[in-house]
């Protein structure tokens, strides 16, 4: 059986095959250790609490939240029902790693719930998988009956007075169901439309109850933490930036795939690890963190290094670790007006400001696109994305607002040269329409995917 190569420094992935994904395989790579020292040599929540902050892990789902401390808000000895619920929606284009998860290590991420559960005192959890991606779905529930029948899930769990149940539930295909309120509101079998916040989940989410959400990735490196003691954790990473971390790095490069690295590498070694930029070329920009947040250029990505302070102080944010890799064949103009068309097109419609804005947006994109642009039309879309960012119940609006804004940034002279020429600078080529009248709701053909933000320089 070939191994599957998530990189030398590989800890949530290291030893899996594709195949020994079943619950022996986990236990003889360690797993359920941790659980079950916890649970039977006197573990306490307060003591899982203490070592997730000493591990200084941060939320793998987008905004790198200090987990150790997002569960020291659930208000445990609240009597009654109290949820974790995991986020594996992965709706982000570009970002593919939490399929992987459940896919070859499904049971690190519930041996992390069932930990999770212990620490927060929370009777039930939910696993919010992906609904497009079924057999993931599928191998998840496998686990799940294997779990249950040996005694990890279900009441008293182990001989213990805990106990805790676990379901898997296939999401609706929404962008919009992975945040996290909008995913609860899914969950409940309601339209998956973010909630205003006050109150955060913590204090009323699933049902009412008090709720922590936190990402696949995030939930499978607690066994690992556990069992290595938070400070080893830490120092797979750097100060404030714990771990590893599961880059999903696609577009042009020569070997597309999920690469796990420890916290801190610099991007210039990840992008080797991923066989370079394709056929040669020269690298012309980076989104590093999934497609809302904002885009780099060549030189800044060479010299940052992969994790949450580095990125921020470059400029963008880590995010989900989608790394989309744009060569110089790329056109910005339509690699924004693909970007552009999603938030459009995912907009829940519940604020004007992002309902309204992501039209406008997209819509001024796609004419600058199809050579009808006007030289106004720049600093139009600015201040269309100013109004949006920051005034809107979710952050899907600043997610829309953010690509347009570094675009703007860094390649504005591209915009212009298609204003001013009618022609792509990067082809050389004269604009022609494409899907009919601007403005028109003509898709670009296929799924927004980091392919398809992509694929037009292939
Ligand atoms: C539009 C939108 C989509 C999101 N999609 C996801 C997602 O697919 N997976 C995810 O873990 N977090 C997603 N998030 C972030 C979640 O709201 C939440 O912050 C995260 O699940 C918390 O987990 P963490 O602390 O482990 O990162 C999304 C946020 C927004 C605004
Ligand atoms: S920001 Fe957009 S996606 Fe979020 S709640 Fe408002 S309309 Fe919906």
């Amino acid at each position: 059986m070939t191994m599957l190569d998530y990189g030398p420094d590989a800890i949530l992935m290291a030893g899996l095959d594709g195949e020994n994904w079943r619950l022996a395989d986990y236990e003889a790579r360690g797993g359920y250790a941790a659980l079950r020292t916890l649970l039977t040599s006197g573990g306490t929540p307060e003591g899982v609490i203490a070592e997730l902050k000493k591990s200084s892990l941060r939320g793998r789902g987008g905004a790198g939240f200090p987990t150790g401390l997002k569960w020291s808000f659930m208000p445990r000895q609240l009597p009654g029902a109290k949820y974790v619920v995991c986020n594996s929606d992965e709706g982000e284009p570009g970002t593919c790693k939490d399929r992987d998860l459940l896919r070859y290590n499904p049971h690190a991420v519930i041996e992390g719930m069932i930990i999770a559960g212990f620490a927060m005192s929370a009777t039930a959890g939910y696993n919010y998988i992906h609904g497009e991606v079924w057999s993931v779905y599928e191998r998840f529930e496998e686990a799940l009956e294997e779990a249950r029948a040996a005694g990890y899930l279900g009441s008293r769990i182990l001989g213990s007075d805990y106990s805790f149940e676990l379901y898997a539930h296939a999401g609706y295909g929404a962008y919009i169901c992975g945040e996290e309120t909008a995913l609860l509101e899914s969950l409940e079998g309601k339209k998956g439309q973010p909630r205003f916040k006050p109150p955060f989940p913590a204090s009323f989410g699933l049902y009412g109850r008090p709720t922590t959400i936190n990402n696949t990735e995030t939930f499978a490196a607690v066994p690992w933490i556990l069992r290595n003691g938070g400070e080893r954790f830490l120092e797979l990473g750097k100060p404030n930036n714990g771990g590893t971390k599961l880059f999903s790095v696609t577009g042009h490069v020569n070997r597309p795939g999920n690469y796990e690295v420890r916290l801190g590498t610099p991007f210039a070694k990840l992008l080797e690890m991923a066989g370079g930029v394709r056929n040669g070329n020269r690298l012309k920009a980076v989104i590093p963190g999934g497609s809302s947040m904002p885009v780099l250029p060549a030189d800044v990505m060479m010299a940052t290094d992969m994790d949450y302070d580095s990125i921020a102080k470059a400029g963008s944010m880590l995010g989900s670790g989608a790394v989309i890799v744009m060569d110089e064949t790329t056109c910005m103009v339509r690699a924004l007006e693909r970007l552009s068309y999603f938030y459009y097109e995912e907009s829940c419609g519940q604020c004007t400001p992002c309902r309204e804005g992501t039209g406008w947006l997209y819509r001024m994109v796609h004419r600058i696109e199809e050579g009808q642009g006007r030289v106004e039309d720049l600093d139009k879309l600015l201040s269309v994305a100013d109004n949006i960012a920051g005034r809107t119940i979710c952050a899907l609006g600043d997610a829309a607002a953010l690509p347009v804004k570094s675009f703007m940034r860094h390649f504005r002279h591209e915009f212009e040269y298609h204003i001013e020429h009618r022609r792509c600078m990067v082809s050389g080529v004269d604009i022609e329409p494409r899907w009919g009248r601007a403005g028109a709701r003509g898709a670009p053909s296929g799924v927004v995917t980091a392919a398809g933000v992509l694929g037009q320089a292939a």
